[in-house]
Formats: C-alpha cells, structure tokens, sequence
C-alpha cells in the first residue's frame, strides 16, 4: 500500500486570533493537490483550536499540540484526549522535542501518552530526533530507536501513527538536515520497525521529516524515498506553507 504524503504545520505557541484567521484564510484560497494525494494538518495553540476547525477549509485537519497522559481529573492547566475527541479533533502531536527538553518528557511518558490517546480515538504524530551533541557522538539511530521503541512497548495498532523525525539541530536553526540525512535516518527507522515491530507496519507507517523545512528544499526532501512528508514549524505560519504541500506532487 502507497504511503500517502503528509503535511503537518506545528504553529506552536504563536499567533492572536486575528493572526491565526487570516492564516486560515490563506490556506483556504490556496490551489493544492488532493486529498487523495496529501494529507493535510495545521496544529494551532488550544485555545485557538476550536476557531480553527470552524473556519477551516474541510480537506484539511487539526491537531492539538499535546494532550495529558490519562483521563482528565485534578490536572491543573492540562487538557484531555477524551476532551480533544469530545471537540472532534482528530490529530494530536506528541513528544515534540521542545516537550521533551523544556518540560522533561522521557521517552516513557511519551509512550504512555501516545498509547492512551490512539485508545482514546485521536490520530497522533509521534516525534523522535536526535540533539546535536548526540549526533556528533554517533548515537543518533540509538537515541531514535529508544524514543521509537518507548512508543513500539506500548502500541500494537500503528494504522493512525505518523513519527516525526525531527532532529533537534534543525529545529527552528535553518540548518536543515541535508535530504541524504534524512533519507539515511527514515532508512534506518524503517529497517527498525521491520525488525521491532513487523514488516507491514514499517511498510505502512508514514516518516515525515521536520527541521527548517521551508518552500525552497521541500522538493528534494519529500522526493527521498523514505520521506513521507514534513512537520514544518515556522514556514507553517507563512503562505509558502502551501508551496510545502505542493511537494506533495
Ligand atoms: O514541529 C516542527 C518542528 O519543530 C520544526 O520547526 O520548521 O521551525 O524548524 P521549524
């Protein structure tokens, strides 16, 4: 089965509503192939999300940006899958490196929450990636099969996970990761989950790249074999947002 191409904008903690509606609108007009060829899903803050599935174009989705590891209950200042669901959004990013870092997420909660919100009903973009000083030391295929596998514990039904590889160095740098490393890492991701988990799901399961993707090296990225897509940051907040989805064709 043909893995279908997809598009993630991470909006982060940014934007008025003002802001966020003339994004939406811009994304509305925008001329892009179908959804029969890309899959398209924008993650504004919580506060913004319900606004956002009201005025946004019906082709394409929204995620929250994280969501809390269990039922809803005395979790001050945390918000639920089952209240995502509840609001019918379909997608939530886990485990972004920012959360991780910032907020001290271990590779288990992030299995625990990715885990609970696929049995909740919610899609999920799962990230993994390495730090630079990882990378340097050569650890890299380590550091991503241990996130992978804190997920790969906890999961048996992989049909709505995307992974995110999204090495850190790249993030919000302008370094981008050059497209032969990133083809190498969703290689050996791949190879990782045909070995760890099964064959059919390291066939089926999209790897989408994210690290300063921007409209002038999307191309050559999304056209590595093993590039299923992008999760893109600041360029999500720019019209050259809809030049990335292009690359989908
Ligand atoms: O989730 C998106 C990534 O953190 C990439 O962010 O495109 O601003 O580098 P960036």
């Amino acid at each position: 089965m043909a893995r279908k191409f997809f598009v993630g904008g991470n909006w982060k903690c940014n934007g008025t509503a003002e802001e966020v509606k003339k994004i939406v609108n811009t994304l509305n007009e925008a001329q892009v192939p179908s959804q029969e060829v890309v899959e398209v899903v924008v993650s504004p803050p919580y506060v913004f999300l319900p606004l956002v599935k009201s005025i946004l174009r019906p082709d394409f989705y929204v995620a929250a940006q994280n969501c809390w590891v269990k039922k809803g209950g005395a979790f001050t200042g945390e918000v639920s899958a089952e209240m995502l669901v509840n609001l019918d959004i379909p997608w939530v990013i886990l485990g972004h490196s920012e959360r991780r870092a910032l907020l001290n997420e271990t590779n288990e909660f992030v299995g625990d929450k990715v885990a609970y919100a696929l049995a909740q009903g919610l899609k999920v973009i799962a990230c993994v990636g390495e730090t630079l000083e990882q990378r340097e030391s050569g650890s890299t295929m380590d550091v991503v099969a241990a996130q992978t596998k804190a997920i790969a514990d906890r999961v048996s039904n992989w049909s709505n996970v995307v992974i995110a590889y999204e090495p850190v160095w790249a993030i919000g740098t302008g370094k981008v990761a050059s497209p032969a490393q990133a083809q190498e890492v969703h290689d050996e991701l791949r190879k990782w989950l045909a070995k760890n988990v099964s064959a059919d799901v390291a066939a089926t399961t999209r790897i989408i790249y994210g690290g300063s993707v921007n409209g002038g090296n999307c191309k050559e990225l999304g056209g590595q074999a093993d590039v299923d897509g992008f999760l893109v940051g600041g360029a999500s907040l720019k019209p050259e947002f809809i030049d990335i989805i292009k690359a989908a064709e």
